[in-house]
């Protein structure tokens, strides 16, 4: 099959529609990382999705709608501060696990009871969202493990061949997946972090808790125990403070024959002068927004990634954290 990357107008968005209404698959852009789209509707769509990925199959999908769309057509609201969180941050980052209607099909949610709801606010996204007007399933359009996508070309690179068509709607401004928010018990809980943050919902709910995963935990959230987002190469993750462990690692790496890189936000430009960096950028959502841009450069350029950690995980640094810890840890 050739894979098409078409920028979004007109006749990509009936194109696209077309491949949904005919059960098919598409990449998608999003705000936060590229999806991989089907009807949430269509059974085989959702077991194509989990195959093209390579995903394992007890990992639910999140379902994607419009912001028009009337959700509480697909899942129950049981609590009135989840309507203060759909007025303050949809469309946005923010992904609301509730108590399922049944109306999306088993298989995306691995036969479970809730569904994960997210209104993306991606103007292109939302256009193709009105243009099919369905429940739409998508998980990151990458290779189940490898770093999620945050352009159409890094989802060719990882599903050409296996989709027809690729939406390109630019880079991804958020950069990190959303936010994945469990509303179905009195507190609001955190089952991964994003760009709205425990701090943003705190803010709005009065309360927001994190869910902690022990070793022998029933896991809430099935993705969050998978290997996730690694890069092809080797990688190494030090402390924010550990500039010496930094400059020994890089030393040791180069006196092996290796090409090593350094992936570090701005302010360690002088401390690692000389050396061959990936920059993330100064404020956390800078850093956010280029975090999987960076690993998937890196792992063309560089034989080892040298990743040093944010200084705390307050705020956005909760999300980055996640993901550096995965990606490189
Ligand atoms: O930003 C995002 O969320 C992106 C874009 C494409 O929307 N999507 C994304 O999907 O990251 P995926 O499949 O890579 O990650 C979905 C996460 C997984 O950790 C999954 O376990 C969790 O959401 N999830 C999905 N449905 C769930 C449910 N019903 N209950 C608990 N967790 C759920
Ligand atoms: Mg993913």
């Amino acid at each position: 099959m050739q894979t098409l990357i078409k920028p979004i107008d007109e006749s990509s968005l009936i194109e696209a529609a077309k491949i949904i209404n005919e059960g098919g698959i598409v990449g998608m852009p999003t705000e936060t990382v590229y999806g991989l789209a089907g009807s949430g509707l269509n059974p085989l769509a959702v077991k194509n999705i989990f195959a093209v990925k390579g995903r394992p199959s007890d990992n639910p999908l999140i379902c994607h709608v419009h912001k028009d769309f009337d959700i509480e057509s697909l899942v129950y609201i049981r609590y009135d501060y989840v309507k203060k969180l759909i007025e303050a941050f949809t469309p946005g980052p923010l992904t609301l696990v509730m108590e399922s209607k049944g109306v999306v099909c088993r298989e995306a949610v691995c036969g479970g009871e809730t569904l994960a709801v997210r209104i993306p606010a991606h103007t292109g996204c939302q256009k193709f969202l009105k243009a099919v007007n369905l429940p739409i399933v998508a998980p990151s359009a990458n290779l189940s493990k490898h770093t999620s996508p945050v352009t159409a070309q890094h989802v060719y690179e990882d599903l050409n061949g296996k989709i027809p068509l690729i939406l390109d709607g630019g880079k991804c401004s958020g950069g990190i997946e959303s936010t994945v928010l469990d509303v179905t018990g009195e507190v609001p809980r955190i089952l991964r972090a994003g760009l709205i943050t425990k701090e943003m919902i705190i803010k709005v709910v009065g309360d927001c808790q994190v869910a902690m995963h022990r070793e022998g935990d029933k896991v809430k959230s099935p993705g969050v125990k998978y290997k996730h987002y690694r890069p092809k190469c080797e990688t190494a993750l030090f402390e924010s403070e550990d500039i010496e462990g930094v400059k020994r690692a890089y030393k040791e790496a180069l006196d092996s024959g290796k090409v090593p890189y350094v992936m570090c936000a701005n302010s360690y430009v002088e401390a690692f002068k000389g050396m061959n960096l990936l920059l993330l950028g100064s404020t956390e959502e800078e850093i956010a927004s280029n975090l999987y841009d960076k690993l998937l450069e890196g792992e063309k350029k560089a034989s080892i990634i040298i990743a040093v950690a944010m200084p705390n995980e307050l705020g956005v640094n909760m999300g980055i954290m996640n993901r550096l810890k995965k990606s490189c840890g």
